[in-house]
């Protein structure tokens, strides 16, 4: 039996999730507008993965009887001052959710629930190829590259890491 308050972080999360895949799906706007397809096309494969992430907690939820709320997501201005401004976001919010699935999972363990633990674990191991990906990302940006330039640079649909 899930606790009470694990449920509601895991709730939570599906919001996270949810917000996070509305924040890359403006990113991959910013870029298309800018007729950075390539770029685009990436944030937008990351905007459909947060999207499975939020799915994957509301059926873990609906299987261990917990009946899921569907939260309200906010809309996200696609409006930046730089190239290296959405991606940088996009670092902090990967670590944003590392540091909520690891409380997540501390709430697992407090509460002996071996269930939890293990559905936690692959989004333990998730988070540290997000965080990897979006720094490469960073310091890729950073190193003043042109942005049509690094496009072949950028992870193909093939490389992203599985769902
Ligand atoms: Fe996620
Ligand atoms: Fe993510």
């Amino acid at each position: 039996m899930i606790s009470k308050q694990l449920a509601k972080m895991l709730n939570e999360q599906i919001g996270h999730e949810l917000q996070a895949s509305q924040q890359y799906l403006a990113i991959s706007i910013y870029f298309h507008m800018k007729q950075l397809d390539g770029w685009g096309a990436f944030f937008r494969r990351q905007a459909a993965e947060e999207r499975f992430h939020a799915m994957k907690i509301l059926d873990f939820l609906i299987s261990v009887d917990s009946r899921p709320i569907v939260p309200s997501v906010e809309g996200v201005s696609s409006d930046f001052k730089s190239d290296l401004d959405p991606v940088k976001a996009s670092l902090d919010w990967e670590r944003q959710v590392t540091k909520q699935i690891h409380d997540m999972a501390d709430q697992a363990f407090k509460d002996k629930d071996h269930t939890s633990l293990q559905f936690l674990q692959w989004f333990i191991s998730e988070q540290i190829e997000e965080e990897n990906l979006m720094e490469k990302l960073v310091a890729l940006v950073k190193s003043g590259i042109n942005m049509f330039q690094a496009e072949p640079l950028l992870p193909t649909p093939e490389e992203d890491h599985e769902n």
